[in-house]
């Protein structure tokens, strides 16, 4: 099978991020959201990006517009019945995501491979929202999608070889390194990189260093290339307090409950970058 039109589902931060990576990599992508300024903003965002990158002399200035002009702005999802495979890059919400599978499921052909984003929600549970288990994978992609290497590629219960290995090869079209996980809460990435950006949050809360030193600490200390305050602003709080959250339950271990603080912050509507203000403010 050869992937030539990809749809994008929702058109966030992540959303954007594939958009632009599967469209310099030759892909037509037709981007969807349900509110039509996001899908503006991000083709606005990623047409900056690309004037950015082709000015650091990455690609041409013909590539860089031949790939703003292969992203399609969607307003409605049945758009992506001319799609070879679907990535979901929704809210991080499990009841969403079933239903945009299973509107996809009835929409799309019956070749066509459904893909999530998802970063910590179990893609068998995804799958069994539609009548394709089988065509059904994780490819969860890192922020900020057009820089990090990485697509955590999560293979549900149900997935099958010729899925996987489809998704995989178009991980690796898109420049990326796929690397193999099965399905439990947060996966292998989140498992690891959340307790420890929650620490840093109990460091704060407990008065054990600012926010400002926690991340000295792990940039000096560590060679991190960003403190885990200022990436846990980056990914958003409240994304960050929901992965915990899916950890907490998934594993029922006390280890991996929320600090206090973070969900504060959320309650405050301090979600980081997103919002202007986190453990940092930003103009
Ligand atoms: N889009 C495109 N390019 C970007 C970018 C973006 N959003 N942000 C940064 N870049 C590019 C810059 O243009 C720059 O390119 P050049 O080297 O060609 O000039 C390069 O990346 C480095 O950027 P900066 O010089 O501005 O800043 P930096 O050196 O501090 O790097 C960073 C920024 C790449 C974000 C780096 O700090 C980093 O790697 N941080 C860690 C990021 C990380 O851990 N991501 C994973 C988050 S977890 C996740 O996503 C999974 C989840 O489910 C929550």
């Amino acid at each position: 099978m050869s992937i030539n039109t990809i749809s994008v589902v929702g058109a966030g931060q992540m959303g954007g991020g594939i958009a632009q990576s599967a469209a310099l990599a030759g892909c037509r992508v037709l981007l969807h959201d349900t509110d039509d300024a996001r899908v503006s903003a991000a083709v606005e965002r990623i047409g900056l990006s690309l004037m950015s990158g082709s000015a650091k002399g990455r690609y041409t200035p013909e590539a860089a517009a031949t790939a703003l002009a292969r992203i399609v702005p969607c307003g409605d999802l049945s758009a992506a019945i001319g799609a070879d495979l679907v990535i979901e890059a929704a809210t991080e919400n499990m009841a969403v995501k079933k239903r945009i599978f299973a509107a996809l499921d009835a929409i799309c052909a019956e070749g066509t491979i459904l893909a999530s984003n998802t970063s910590s929600l179990s893609v068998t549970a995804l799958a069994s929202a539609t009548g394709r288990p089988e065509q059904v994978v994780g490819m969860h992609f890192m922020n900020p999608v057009p820089v990090m290497k990485l697509v955590e590629l999560v293979r549900g219960l149900r997935t099958s070889d010729e899925t996987f290995n489809e998704a995989a090869a178009l991980a690796k079209r898109m420049g990326k390194t796929p690397l193999e996980v099965r399905d439990y809460p947060g996966f292998a990435s989140n498992r690891i990189l959340m307790p420890m950006i929650n620490e840093a949050v109990y460091a704060v809360y407990e008065g054990v260093a600012s926010a400002e030193t926690v991340d000295g600490i792990m940039k000096l200390g560590m060679n991190h290339p960003m403190g885990p305050l200022a990436l846990a602003d980056l990914i958003g709080l409240d994304t960050c307090l929901a992965i915990m959250e899916i950890l907490h339950e998934g594993f029922g271990d006390s280890k991996y409950r929320p600090c206090p603080l973070l969900r504060n912050y959320v309650q405050a509507g301090w979600l980081g970058r997103k919002s202007g203000r986190g453990f940092y403010e930003y103009a």
